[in-house]
């Protein structure tokens, strides 16, 4: 049991990061999973799965999960998932402060204080991986979506850079972009409009009727959208392959975003895709 691989997997309760916690452990990871609240962890522990409370917005919740965890594995961690986040829509004129910065402090900061804290025992023992989901718009900005746009470019930034730093450590990192994949990304991203964008007093008001009808799925499925199943055959490259990519796109709409961004002269570019979202 002892010799199983280890790693940390944030935002289980739903979607990607239930999914893939689930795969890991059916294919012999140990795996320690993370939600934010009491009842969530009922239905990873009777699957198997070690589950803990952690909030990327409460620094002692971070630090209480590595410590419980490196605990039972005896100071050691292969692998970390950072995956758990949510996405701020809304113009970014009407963005408030407060809006952006529980965005930043949730998709980028969070992660960047539970990836600092795993480093150490994954210099260590010598080996380790780390992955952080981001999106494709993570590298292709959409409109309506800046506050999250700029936590995930914020988290490439810091991810390509720490994937440089940590070269010949034994330690890889990876980013994994996907494209429109089933959960309840969009659902709970509902909530965070209602709190924060005065919809009414936007000069944007109609556009955010038709963005809520979209949030709520009135408007039918996003084109290309894939189940979980396709982030995890990503993520289990990344923890498995040899020389693990910088990259891993998931979805054929983010491998067009990808491709159209390197080939086409940048003003066209963000014309075409100004027109997108
Ligand atoms: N679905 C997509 O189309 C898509 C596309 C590109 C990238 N992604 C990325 O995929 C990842 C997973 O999202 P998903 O699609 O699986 O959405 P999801 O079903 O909404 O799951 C998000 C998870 O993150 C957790 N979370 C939210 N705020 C958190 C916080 N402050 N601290 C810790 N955990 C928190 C949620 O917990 P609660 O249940 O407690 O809120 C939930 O477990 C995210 O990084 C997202 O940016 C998703």
């Amino acid at each position: 049991m002892t010799d199983r691989r280890s790693i940390i997997v944030t935002g289980c309760s739903s979607g990607i990061g239930a999914w893939c916690a689930r795969a890991l452990a059916s294919d012999g990871w140990r795996v320690f999973a993370t939600v934010r609240r009491v009842e969530d962890l009922g239905p990873l522990e009777s699957d198997g799965i070690e589950a803990f409370l952690m909030d990327y917005t409460k620094p002692d919740t971070i630090s209480s999960l590595v410590e419980q965890v490196l605990a039972r594995t005896g100071g050691r961690l292969d692998a970390l998932f950072n995956n758990g986040a949510y996405g701020q829509a809304g113009a970014v004129e009407d963005l408030p402060v407060e809006a952006l910065r529980l965005q930043l402090e949730t998709n980028v900061i969070g992660w960047h204080d539970l990836t600092r804290q795993v480093i150490p025992a994954m210099r260590a023992q010598g080996h380790g991986r780390i992955v952080q989901c981001s999106s494709i718009l993570g590298i292709v900005p959409y409109r309506w979506r800046g506050a999250y746009n700029a936590s995930k470019f914020a988290l490439e930034g810091l991810t390509l850079t720490m994937r440089m730093e940590l070269a010949g450590s034994g330690i890889e990192v990876s980013l994994i972009e996907p494209g429109p994949i089933t959960s309840r990304f969009t659902a709970n991203a509902v909530a965070y409009v209602e709190r924060f964008i005065d919809i009414k007093g936007s000069v944007h008001a109609k556009e955010y009727e038709r963005q809520m009808r979209r949030l709520k799925g009135e408007s039918g499925p996003a084109r290309g959208k894939l189940g979980p199943d396709a982030v995890y055959a990503a993520l289990k490259r990344a923890l498995t392959e040899r020389k693990p990519k910088p990259h891993y796109i998931v979805t054929q709409p983010a491998k067009q975003g990808a491709i159209l961004k390197k080939l086409l002269p940048a003003a066209l570019f963000y014309r075409i895709i100004g027109r997108l979202g």
